[in-house]
This record gives structure tokens, sequence and C-alpha cells, in this order.
């Protein structure tokens, strides 16, 4: 199928996943257009540029225009301490930012068709076993709040006759940032291991996946709603780190007590030392086909030295 070429705003573009899908969407051709406060080192010469800070209120409405699909994943880093200053950013960067880039939406006369935006898993809160798809409630605690105002936001982009997709991620493995280059050093050390017990479940996804499903819902006609970019095979924290230890040939069996994480940490150890089983209906529904479904051949990828 050949697939129509868009003018895309991207938001976040600096950020881990921005800068992979940014690259893989300028690679095929769509033009790209980033709002953000720098500019991302890999954007292509020609490739258009607006200042915005998602914290600081209205957007340009002048970067919206004549756009085709909005991809916004802009938001203050999740995995720090929760101080109540970073809270608030957390919160503010997700919520007022989205507010703003809605409200920048609805003064255009020619509107895009689609926004793409991002959420986490963290939707669903820390639910024990429970099998999850996106038809499932949102959860408790600070984060699943944060995600479900966020939506909200997102939401209201429908209300302007947008096609809107909101994507809850889970933990994206990538070389580049996120979880797993912060895993790393430790397992490398050997000083890795399960989180307590290690019985949570974590609904990983390799950043090719991440990227390779943006792609797919920017541009595959009729696709949108609630989508959750996870892997279709979930493991337990214990498994993960057995999987992790192996891939670096170092053993991964001393335990790394909860209590510790809440010292280092904060309320920000909930969400190590919880989970969720999260499965990717709308994406298998749809027909999206992973490149790495499994674990073991994801950290193998991933680990691998090019
Ligand atoms: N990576 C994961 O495993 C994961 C999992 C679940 C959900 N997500 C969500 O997916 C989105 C992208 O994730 P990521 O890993 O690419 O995040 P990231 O590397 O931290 O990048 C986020 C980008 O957001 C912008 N930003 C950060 N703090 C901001 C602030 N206080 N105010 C305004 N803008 C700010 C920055 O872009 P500019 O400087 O270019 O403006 C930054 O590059 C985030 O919303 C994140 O919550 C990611």
């Amino acid at each position: 199928m050949l697939t129509q070429l868009m003018r895309l705003l991207l938001t976040g573009a600096s950020g881990f996943l921005g800068s992979a899908v940014g690259k893989r969407l300028a690679e095929s051709g769509h033009e790209l257009r980033v709002l953000g406060r720098r500019v991302p080192p890999w954007l292509p010469a020609g490739s258009g540029f607006h200042r915005w800070d998602a914290m600081t209120g209205a957007a340009p409405v002048e970067a919206l225009d004549g756009v085709d699909a909005v991809l916004h994943l802009a938001g203050e880093p999740v995995a720090q301490r929760w101080t109540k200053t970073v809270k608030r950013r957390i919160q503010r960067s997700r919520v007022e930012g989205t507010r703003a880039l809605v409200e920048a939406i609805s003064r255009l006369e020619a509107r895009p068709k689609m926004m793409v935006a991002a959420s986490a898993i963290g939707y669903y809160g820390d639910r024990g076993d429970e099998d999850l798809t996106e038809e499932s409630g949102a959860g408790a605690g600070f984060l699943a709040e944060v995600c479900a105002a966020w939506e909200q936001e997102t939401l209201k982009a429908a209300e302007l006759g947008l096609r809107v997709s909101r994507v809850r991620f889970g933990v994206v493995l990538g070389r580049k940032g996120g979880a797993l280059a912060k895993m790393l050093p430790a397992f490398r050390a050997g000083l890795g291991g399960p989180i307590g017990k290690g019985r949570q479940w974590m609904s990983w996804i390799h950043v090719a996946d991440a990227v390779g499903m943006l792609k797919f819902i920017l541009e595959t006609p009729g696709v949108g709603g609630a989508w959750n970019a996870t892997a279709p095979m979930a493991v337990r924290n214990a498994e993960f780190s057995r999987a992790l230890g192996r891939a670096v040939r170092r053993p991964a069996v001393v335990p790394v007590p909860r209590f510790a994480l809440r010292m280092m940490f904060g309320e920000m150890a909930t969400m190590l030392t919880g989970g969720q089983r999260v499965r990717p209906a709308a994406a298998l529904e749809a027909g999206y086909r992973f490149k790495f479904p499994e674990l073991e051949a994801a950290l193998k990828d991933l680990l691998i030295t090019r």
C-alpha cells in the first residue's frame, strides 16, 4: 500500500521517543515541523521549528497551520524523585501543555485531521495480575490521575473533529535512553536483580515497535482511540531481571529491597514496585505486526554491539 506523505507537527522531538520516531518519519518522506524548547540535533535541514515550552502556556497557532497530523510527546520526565515541584512539572507539562496545544488547534480554520498523543500504562495504576486492555478503567495513584487528566485534554481534540489516538506506552526499551539505559550499568556490574519478590508485571516494548506503532497509527486510515503500546507478552519483574542478566552474561539474583528504592526515589518507587499486566488488544486487532514480540529477542537485539 502506498503511504500518503504528510506534514507532521511533532512535540517532545528532542526526547528518547521523539528522536527515534522523528528520524523514522523523516526517512519515510514525511515533512516535519517541530514545536519545542530547542531544535533537535537530528532534525533534517529544511524542516520547520517553532519555539514552545509546554509548561508556559499558549502554543503558537502558526506552527499548526497547514499541518496534517500532530504527534504530541512532550512531558517532564517521570523517572526522577517526585518532589512537590517535580510532581507539579509532570502534571503541568502534560495536562496544561496538551490543553494549550488543543486550544491552538481550535483557532485554526483548516484543522489537522489527526492527533496522536502519548499517555502511559501508568493510567491503569498498580493492578496485580489483572489482564488489562484498552477497555480497562483508570487506576489510582499520582501517575494514574495525571494520565487520566492528560487523556481528557487529548480527547478534546476529538470534539474539534480530529481523529485522536491516546498511546499508552509501556516501559520502552531502547539503547539511547529510557529505562534500559538506566538499568544497564547495574546489570553489567553484576549488581542487578529483581525488585522485591519480583512478582509485579512489567509491560515492556522494544523502541522499534513503539516507533512502528506510532507510524502505523498515523498512516492507517480509521485507526485511533486508546492504544496500549506494549509487547504481547508482558513478563514479571523477576523474569525480566533474569533475561537481562542472561543478555549481559552476569548473575542477576540479588533482590533490590523495596525500602531501599523508597529511600532513593520516594513516592516514585511505587512505579517500580508496582506494575501492570497489559495486553495490546487494539494493536493486535488493527493488524499491527510486532518486530519484537518476545523479550529475549528484544534484549538480544538491543544489547548486541554494533
Ligand atoms: N520512554 C518510556 O518508556 C515511556 C513510557 C511511558 C510513557 N512515555 C511518555 O511518552 C512521552 C515521550 O517519552 P520520552 O521517553 O521520549 O520522554 P523524554 O525523553 O523525557 O522526552 C520528553 C520531551 O518532552 C519535552 N519536555 C520535557 N520536560 C518538559 C517540561 N518540563 N516542559 C516542557 N517540555 C518538556 C522535551 O522536549 P523539547 O525539549 O524538545 O521540548 C523532552 O525531550 C512522554 O510524555 C512520556 O511520559 C514514555
